[in-house]
C-alpha cells in the first residue's frame, strides 16, 4: 500500500517529538510537559496531488461527452410510475463505467411527498459491483398506504433527440416547474452519477451542509459533501453531511405577471411591494462523496456512487418542507432540560483540580454554571474509556462528580472515534478496549482482512465498524464499565468523520513504535505557531498586540531560518496531477476518476481510506458519510442502556440526516474573530433545517486567543443559542466568562433573559420533537412574504416570538436591523429590558444602539410568555416560582403554550401542557396533564403594549379580586405582582381566568 511504503522509507530517520507526560499536580495554566515520542513523518498525511473537476478546464464534460438515456415501458399505477432507461448511444465512460441499463421509480408517497429514485437494473448482469444505500442504515420510507395521493406535485417525462430522457416536477397549484433536467443529459456510471437541473436566475437555495457560509447559497459555489475534519474553512466540505436543500421562490402580486419569481436584489421599480412565496424541499438519499454546483440558471448534482434517490416535498411554507423532510429523516430527540444550562469546556483543563477550580471560579463570580467538561486531557494517553491514573482518577472523579451533581450540576466528557491499538512489542501497553473490540470484530479492516490501522491522538488507532452488529454491543459494554467507573452524564463524540491523521494503514508494519505522537505539532508544543487575537486587537488591546505581534515576529524569525535550512533538501513542487480513467468493470475507490473538491484533496488523507472495509463487505467509499451518524446512534443505544429511562445527552462533530434523533451538534473548530461569530448564526440556522436543532458554536472561539470584547458579544450571542458552550483550544488564553470584568456582566445580563426563556425554550423542543418545528428559525421563514428577508443571516428568531439583533462586528456601538412587519405594520415588537413596543421607523432598516454588554432583544407582539427566574443551575431555576407576560400583536391578542415534564425521562410518567390567550383585558389559561413537578406560585404578570391605564387597576382571577394593577405610562405597560398566594400558589393546578 502506498502509504505504507512511504512510512517505511521514512522510519529511516525517526524524529523524536515531545509527548504529554502525566503528572500530578495542580494550577491554573494550561502548560503541559512533554517525554520523547516517535513522531509520524508529516508526510504520511500526504496523498496524491489531485486537481478537483471543478477546477480542471480540460476535464470531460459529460453532458457533451455522454449520450444519456431513453425511457421505454412506462407503467403507470395507482401510486405513480416504472420505466426502463436505457443508454440512448455508446457508453461514454467519463468518470466511470456507463450503466447501460437502470430502472426509474416514481412514487407520489403522500400529499406533499414525490419519490423518484434511479438505480441500475439487474446489477448482477451488468457485471457491477453496486452499492445502494440500506434502509438498514438510513430510513427510505415509501408510499403510505398504497392508494393515489392528490398530490400537489407531478412528475412527467420526456425522451427529446437530442438528450434523451429528462423530467420535471411541477407544483400543480401554480403551474410552476420545481425541477427540470429536460434538456439535459442523465449520466450514471459505475462511479459517477450526474443530474443537471434548470434553474431561474438568482434561485434561492438553503441547506446543502455542512458549510461555513452565509445562510443563501448563492449561485456561483460548489458545495462538496464528503466528511472531513476540517476546521471551519469558509466554503469548503467539513464535518457533516446534509444532501437537502429548501428552495423558496417569491412571487410579485398585483402585477399581471405573478407567476414569474421575482429575483434578487429586488427590483422595486414599478413593483406593487406585495409578494407571495411558496418554498420546497429535496433531499439526495446518499451518502457517496458528492458534489453540487450552483450557476447561474442550473444545478447539477454530481455523486460517486449508489443511486438517484430524490425526495420531493412541496411545502408550500418552509416550516411545512421541514415537517414533511423530518417525516422522512426523523424528528429530533428531546432534549434533557438540564442541556439547555450553561457548558463550559476547554481543551486544557489538565486534572481534576484544575476543572473544580473552574466550577468553583463560575461559583465564585456567581456565574451560572450548568455542565463542566473535559477534553482530551482527561484520558489515558488519550484512549476511549481509559482515565489518567493520576491527573484523572477514578476515586477523585466520582467525589467530583458528586459534589457538581449535589449541585445540580452535570460533567460531560470527549469520547474519540478512533481506539487505540497497543504496541505488541510492550506487555503494559495492553488495552482492553482494543482486546475486547478486536475478539469481536468490532473494527473496520484492510481490504486482505487484517485490521485497518490509522493514527489519532493516542498514536495508531483502530475505527469501530459501525455496519457490525458486533461493534455497537461492544461500545455499549465499554461505555457501561466505564460509567461504572466514573458517573459522566453525557457524550461529547469527536473526530468522526471519520478523522486519521495519516493515509491508509499507516500503523500497519508500525506498531511498535506505538504510542506515536502525530506528525503536526499539537496546539502549544514548543515551535507551533503564536496565537493571533479578534479583529481590532491591536485598537482595543494595543500594548498587549504590540508585544504579541514582535513575539510572532521572531517567532516567524526562528521559523523561515530552519525552513531555508532545509530547503535544499525539499522536494520542488510538481503540477503533474494525478487523473485516473476508468477500467471496465471494476472501481477505484481511493482515486475515483472524477475528483471531487474535498477540502482535504486526496479522499485518504486525514481521515480513514475510501477501501477500508467493513466486515460485510462494504467499502468505506460507499458509506464514508455515515461514520458520525453510526456512532451517534451507537452512543444513544449505549447511554440508554448504561442509565436506563434518560434521555441520553450527546453532542456529535460529524452528522448526516437524521442524526438530530440522538443528539445535537457543536459547529467544530472555528476561530477567535468576529467573523465567525457571524457564521455561527447561518451555521445554526442551516442545522435548524436539517433537523438538528441543538446546535451552538464554540463560544468566543476556538483557535487562537480571544479578547475581551469578542467574548463579551459572543457569550451573549450564544445565550441564545439552544447549545450554549465557551470552548477553547490548547494554549490559548483563558477565555471563561469571569476572565474579563465586562464578560462577567455582560454574560449574566444575557444569561438572565436565557434563563427567564428556559420554559419556552423546552416548550419549542417539544414542538420540535413532536411535530418537526424549527428552534432557531431565519426571519424569512417567519415573514414568507418579505423577499427582502431571502438572505438575512445577521439576526434570527428564537421560536416565533423572540428577535435576536447582535452586534456581530469589531468596535461598533449599534447595530442595523429589521423589525419584520413593523414598517408594513403586521407586527408589533417589545423591547425585552424595558418592555417598550418598539416605534415605528420610517425605514426598513433601523439602527439600534447596542454598546457593549448589551445584546438587542425583542419580543414578537402576539405571544405570551410563561417565564422562570435565572439561577445557578436549571435545577435550581425549575423551582423559581413563575411570570407571565402578555406582548399583544397588532390585533391586541396574544396567545402562548407551555410544556411541562421531568426534563430527563424518555418516557416521563406525568406530563402538563398548559395554552395561554388573552383578548380584551382577559387572560384565559388552560392545563391539561398530571405532571406537577413545576406546580408553583406565580409571581407576577406583565402586560405590553397597553397604551392607557385601564379604568380600574383592580385584577381578579376567576372571579376574586387578587391584587392591583401598576401602569407604566413610559414603557406602556402593565404590572401585577404579588401574585404568589392567588391560585393557591399554583399556577398550573388547573384552569383560571385573570380580568
Ligand atoms: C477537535 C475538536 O473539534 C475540538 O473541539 C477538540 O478540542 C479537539 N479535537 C481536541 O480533542
Amino acid at each position: 500500500m502506498r502509504a505504507n511504503a512511504l512510512l517505511s522509507s521514512l522510519l529511516l530517520v525517526p524524529c523524536l517529538a515531545a509527548a504529554q507526560t502525566t503528572t500530578a499536580g495542580s494550577g491554573n495554566a494550561t502548560t503541559t510537559t512533554f517525554a520523547a515520542q516517535f513522531t509520524v513523518p508529516a508526510a504520511a498525511d500526504e496523498g496524491a496531488l489531485l486537481l478537483p473537476n471543478v477546477f480542471d478546464p480540460t476535464a470531460i464534460n459529460a453532458q457533451i461527452a455522454c449520450p444519456g438515456y431513453n425511457a421505454s415501458s412506462v407503467k403507470t399505477s395507482s401510486t405513480g410510475l416504472t420505466a426502463h432507461l436505457t443508454l440512448a448511444g455508446t457508453a461514454c465512460n467519463a468518470y466511470g463505467t456507463d450503466i447501460h441499463d437502470l430502472n426509474l421509480t416514481v412514487e407520489y408517497q403522500t400529499d406533499s411527498r414525490l419519490h423518484i429514485n434511479i438505480r441500475p437494473s439487474n446489477i448482477a448482469s451488468q457485471n457491477q459491483s453496486w452499492y445502494l444505500l440500506s434502509t438498514d442504515y438510513v430510513p427510505a420510507p415509501s408510499q403510505e398506504n398504497g392508494q393515489m395521493t392528490t398530490s400537489d406535485l407531478t412528475f412527467s417525462w420526456s425522451n427529446s433527440v437530442k438528450t434523451g430522457f429528462g423530467f420535471n416536477v411541477t407544483r400543480n397549484s401554480t403551474g410552476d416547474v420545481l425541477f427540470s433536467t429536460t434538456g439535459t443529459k442523465l449520466v450514471f456510471e459505475s462511479q459517477f452519477i450526474e443530474l443537471v437541473t434548470q434553474q431561474e436566475e438568482n434561485y434561492n437555495l438553503y441547506g446543502l451542509g455542512e458549510v461555513i457560509h452565509g445562510l443563501r447559497l448563492g449561485n456561483n459555489l460548489t458545495r462538496t459533501i464528503y466528511a472531513a475534519d476540517s476546521g471551519d474553512p469558509i466554503d469548503y466540505n467539513i464535518y457533516g453531511s446534509h444532501p437537502f436543500y429548501l428552495q423558496t421562490k417569491y412571487f410579485e402580486v398585483g402585477n399581471g405577471n405573478s407567476s414569474t419569481p421575482v429575483t434578487q436584489p429586488l427590483d422595486t421599480t414599478n413593483a406593487t411591494g406585495n409578494y407571495t412565496s411558496s418554498s420546497h424541499g429535496i433531499y439526495f438519499r446518499n451518502a457517496h462523496g458528492m458534489e453540487i454546483l450552483m450557476r447561474p440558471t442550473n444545478v447539477t448534482w454530481r455523486t460517486l456512487g449508489g443511486s438517484i434517490d430524490l425526495y420531493f416535498f412541496s411545502g408550500p411554507a418552509q416550516t411545512d418542507v421541514t415537517h414533511q423532510y423530518l417525516d422522512v429523516i426523523g424528528k429530533p430527540a428531546l432534549q434533557n432540560y438540564w442541556g439547555f444550562g450553561f457548558h463550559q469546556c476547554r481543551w486544557g483543563y489538565e486534572n481534576w483540580t484544575v476543572t473544580e477550580n473552574v466550577v468553583n471560579n463560575y461559583a465564585k463570580f456567581e456565574i451560572p454554571l450548568e455542565t463542566i467538561w473535559n477534553d482530551i486531557d482527561y484520558m489515558f494517553q488519550y484512549r476511549d474509556f481509559d482515565n489518567d491514573p493520576i491527573r484523572f482518577n477514578y476515586s477523585d472523579g466520582t467525589a467530583f462528580l458528586n459534589r457538581l451533581h449535589s449541585n445540580g450540576q452535570h460533567y460531560v466528557p470527549i469520547i474519540d472515534s478512533a481506539i487505540y491499538i497497543p504496541n505488541p512489542a510492550n506487555a503494559s501497553d495492553a488495552y482492553s478496549v482494543f482486546n475486547s473490540g478486536n475478539q469481536t470484530n468490532s473494527f473496520l479492516l484492510n481490504p486482505d482482512g487484517s485490521l485497518y490501522i490509522g493514527e489519532v491522538w493516542p498514536g495508531y488507532t483502530v475505527f469501530p465498524d459501525w455496519l457490525a452488529a458486533s461493534a455497537q454491543t461492544w461500545w455499549k459494554n465499554e461505555m457501561a464499565a466505564w460509567i461504572q467507573k466514573l458517573p459522566i452524564d453525557g457524550a461529547w463524540i469527536d473526530m468522526s468523520e471519520v478523522s486519521s491523521f495519516c493515509v491508509g494503514s499507516c500503523g500497519t508494519y508500525n506498531l511498535s513504535l506505538n504510542p506515536v505522537h502525530p506528525g503536526f505539532l499539537l496546539p502549544g508544543e514548543p515551535g507551533d505557531v503564536i496565537y493571533d487575537y479578534p479583529e481590532g486587537f491591536n485598537i482595543t488591546n494595543a500594548t498587549e498586540a504590540a508585544s504579541a505581534s514582535s513575539a510572532s515576529m521572531a517567532q516567524a524569525d526562528a521559523t523561515s531560518t530552519a525552513t531555508n535550512t532545509a530547503a535544499g533538501t525539499t522536494s520542488s513542487t510538481s503540477t503533474s496531477y494525478l487523473r485516473t480513467t476508468p477500467t471496465p468493470g471494476s472501481r477505484n475507490v481511493n482515486h475515483p476518476p472524477y475528483v471531487i473538491n474535498n477540502v482535504q484533496g486526496d479522499l485518504a488523507v486525514h481521515a480513514v481510506a475510501p477501501n477500508a472495509t467493513h466486515h460485510n463487505g462494504i467499502q468505506e467509499y460507499d458509506v464514508h458519510n455515515l461514520f458520525g451518524h453510526q456512532i451517534l446512534q451507537a452512543t444513544y443505544a449505549a447511554l440508554a442502556a448504561a442509565k436506563p429511562g434518560l434521555r441520553p445527552f450527546i453532542i456529535g462533530r460529524s452528522t448526516f440526516p437524521g442524526s438530530g434523533t440522538v443528539a445535537g451538534h457543536w459547529g467544530g473548530d472555528n476561530a477567535s474573530k468576529f467573523y465567525y461569530m457571524y457564521f455561527s448564526i447561518p451555521q445554526a440556522l442551516s442545522f435548524s433545517l436539517f433537523g438538528i436543532p441543538m446546535f451552538g458554536v464554540d463560544t468566543c472561539g476556538f483557535n487562537s486567543n480571544s479578547d475581551e470584547e469578542l467574548c463579551n458579544r459572543w457569550m451573549q450571542l450564544s445565550a441564545f443559542f439552544p447549545f450554549y458552550r465557551n470552548h477553547n483550544v490548547l494554549s490559548a488564553n483563558s477565555q471563561e466568562a469571569y476572565v474579563w470584568s465586562s464578560v462577567i456582566d455582560a454574560t449574566k445580563t444575557a444569561m438572565n433573559v436565557r434563563f427567564q426563556l428556559l420554559p419556552y425554550i423546552y416548550t419549542l423542543f417539544y414542538n420540535a420533537h413532536t411535530s418537526g418545528d424549527t428552534v432557531m428559525r431565519a426571519l424569512a421563514w417567519e415573514f414568507p412574504n418579505d423577499p427582502s428577508l431571502a438572505d438575512a443571516d445577521r439576526q434570527f428568531f428564537l421560536g416565533p416570538s423572540i428577535l435576536v439583533t447582535p452586534v456581530l462586528t469589531q468596535g461598533a456601538t449599534s447595530v442595523d436591523g429589521v423589525f419584520p412587519g413593523l414598517v408594513e405594520k403586521t407586527d408589533v415588537y417589545y423591547d425585552w429590558y424595558n418592555k417598550t413596543p418598539v416605534s415605528v421607523p420610517s425605514s426598513k432598516n433601523t439602527t439600534i444602539a447596542a454598546p457593549l454588554s448589551h445584546i438587542p432583544v425583542y419580543i414578537r407582539g402576539g405571544a405570551i410568555l410563561a417565564t422562570q427566574q435565572m439561577a445557578m443551575t436549571t435545577r435550581d431555576a425549575r423551582n423559581t416560582s413563575w411570570s407571565i407576560i402578555v406582548a399583544p400583536g397588532v390585533n391586541g391578542t396574544a396567545t402562548g403554550s407551555l410544556y411541562l415534564d421531568d426534563g430527563e425521562s424518555v418516557q416521563p410518567n406525568a406530563t402538563k401542557l398548559v395554552t395561554m390567550s388573552a383578548a380584551m383585558g382577559s387572560l384565559n389559561v388552560t392545563v391539561s396533564g398530571s405532571y406537577t413537578g413545576l406546580d408553583l406560585p406565580l409571581a407576577n404578570i406583565t402586560i405590553l403594549g397597553v397604551t392607557q391605564a385601564p379604568p380600574s387597576n383592580v385584577v381578579m382571577i376567576n372571579g376574586d379580586v387578587v391584587a392591583n394593577s401598576t401602569y407604566n405610562a413610559t414603557s406602556k405597560s402593565l404590572f401585577i405582582g404579588g401574585l404568589e398566594k392567588a391560585l393557591g400558589g399554583n399556577v398550573w393546578g388547573g384552569n383560571w381566568t385573570l380580568s
